[in-house]
Formats: structure tokens, sequence, C-alpha cells
């Protein structure tokens, strides 16, 4: 790899410590734009269709176009993804932000201004063996966020000072409760397990719809696994046999301590370790499809 990595900025790829944005970006001044993330396995993007749909979506949410095609999009990330190979098939992981232009701080929308568009690539470290064995701890917390949490908003203040008291707290993630009910972690959307059934609490303001998140429910479905989709107590979440939290960038992490209290006897449990398996499969199968 280079040196500096290589980012796209507004129709140019650059190296980073090249890209500059005005400090009247919208993004700079109201953390006005939507973002996503997207994996990278053996150089390709990970479910970029469900991704852009997402962001499509996360626009909509904001009122603003899309100012680009799919078609463009996926020609600016394979490019900027092989632009930042590290080796044959290191993995990466893409973001993509897209703001409302720079214009003179006016919170009124601007008329005529072009969007900022970003990305960046950076390489996406293999998960520790120790999850494996371990899992991770996890707190819950009041969801003092917004009622768009559907929307990939870039104003994550409200996920960051969550996330923090987590991490102060020793654990790795905060799970939010809303009106006694669950809604996700600070960057993750989360799973329970109780008497073999899957549940995963439905899509909605209140939460991300997480690539990851769809995957899981759509391999349980074929795989014959029970699931559904539902609301979850604060009880439930307690009295649950495993936790799960889920994103692109950690894929599928087992909570085995909760509150400073075991889950599933404080090891990761046993419909986790089939559902990370056929995670891996199904990664495995598309990288094989694409080299065939
Ligand atoms: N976050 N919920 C929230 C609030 C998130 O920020 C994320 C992902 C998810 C999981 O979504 P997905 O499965 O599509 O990654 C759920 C990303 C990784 C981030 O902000 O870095």
């Amino acid at each position: 790899m280079t040196a500096q990595p290589t980012v796209y900025l507004n129709g140019e790829f650059l190296p980073l410590d090249q890209a500059k944005v005005s400090v009247l970006d919208r993004g700079f001044i109201f953390g006005d734009g939507v973002y996503e993330v997207i994996p990278v396995y053996g150089g390709q993007l990970f479910r970029l269709n469900q991704h852009l749909q997402r962001l499509d979506h996360s626009l909509a949410g904001i009122r603003l176009d899309n100012p680009l095609a799919y078609d463009q999009w996926n020609s600016i990330l394979e490019e900027l993804v092989e632009r930042n190979a590290t080796e044959v098939y290191g993995d990466q992981s893409v973001y993509l932000q897209v703001t409302r232009g720079v214009a003179k701080r006016d919170h009124a929308f601007p008329k005529g201004v072009a969007p900022t568009v970003f990305a960046m690539s950076n390489p996406l470290a293999p998960l520790p063996a120790s999850l494996a064995s371990e899992g991770v701890a996890a707190i819950t917390l009041d969801d003092i966020r917004w009622r768009y949490c559907n929307i990939k908003a870039i104003t994550l203040l409200p996920n960051i000072l969550l996330r923090q008291q987590a991490l102060d707290a020793n654990a790795a993630e905060a799970i939010l409760i809303s009106n006694g009910e669950v809604t996700e972690g600070a960057a993750s959307n989360l799973f329970i397990v109780k008497d073999n059934i899957l549940i995963t609490p439905p899509k909605g303001p209140r939460l991300l719809p997480g690539i990851t998140r769809d995957l899981i429910l759509e391999l349980a479905e074929t795989h014959g696994i029970a699931c559904r989709e539902g609301a979850i107590r604060e009880n439930e979440l307690r009295e649950a046999d495993e936790v799960w939290l889920t994103s692109s960038a950690k894929e599928i992490l087992p909570v085995t301590r909760l509150d400073g209290k075991a889950v599933s006897g404080g090891k990761p449990g046993q419909l986790w370790a089939r559902v990370i398996s056929l995670y891996q499969d199904y990664k495995r199968a598309l990288r094989d499809v694409d080299r065939a």
C-alpha cells in the first residue's frame, strides 16, 4: 500500500492529505449529511445494492437528491477499492458520505449548491479469535437519540457519547432502551435468542435498518432457524438465552456480560456459533462465485 491512502472527493481521486473541504461545508457546520459503511471482502463490495438503497432512503429522509446514479457509485467505489488494495484479497471498509454542500451558514437549505461527495477506504482488520471464546461486554443506557434513527445521518453525537460511556465502563457497546423497549446498539443492531427463537426489534424510526441484520434474518430463514421481528422489553433482554450485536464492521458479536451479569453462562451461545459460521460460509461463497 502507498503511504497515503487514496480518497475520492467531488469527482477526483486524491491522496488523503490533499483532500480538502471548505469550513463552510454543511457537514462541518450542521452535521447536514448522510453516510454508509460498506465492507469489502476479497475485493468485492459486500451487498452494495442494499447499501445504495439505504443511502437513497437516508438522502430522501433529509430531502437531498442522490448526486450519483448507482452505476456511478459502483465504478467510483470499485476504483477506490482497487487503488487501496493492500494485498491480493485484503479486506477493506469503505466509508462514503454526502453532505448538502458548501454555503453561507443559514439553517435554510441553500439553493443551487452541489452536494459534497466523499469516500475513503480503510483496511478491515480481522476480528480477534477471542470473540468466539469470550464474547463481549455490553451495558444498557437510555436511548437519548432523535426520532429518525432510520436515517444514517453523520450527526452522531448521541451515539458517540453512548459508545464512550460503554467504553468507560469496560464494555464494547451500549444497548439502548427507549420507553422500556430495546432499540439497538450505539453502532449496531440487536438480536436475542429465547427458547431457540431468534428475535430482533422491527424496523422503524427508532433504529437503523442494518444490512447485517437483514442478512442474518435471510440466513435464518434459508437454514430453518426460527426467527421473528418483534418488540423486546428490557426484562426480555435480561432473561434472554443469548444476546448478539450486529454490524458491517463487527459482523455478529456475542454479548456474554450485560450490565456486569453473565449472559448464556458467560460464553457465546450455540445459536451464535451456528449463525456466525453460516455468515462466514455466505461470505466465502460470494468470493468463490466472483473468482469462478
Ligand atoms: N454502523 N445501528 C447503528 C446505529 C449503526 O451505526 C450501525 C452501523 C448499525 C448496523 O448496520 P449495518 O449492519 O448496516 O452495518 C446499526 C456503522 C458500521 C458505523 O457507523 O460505523
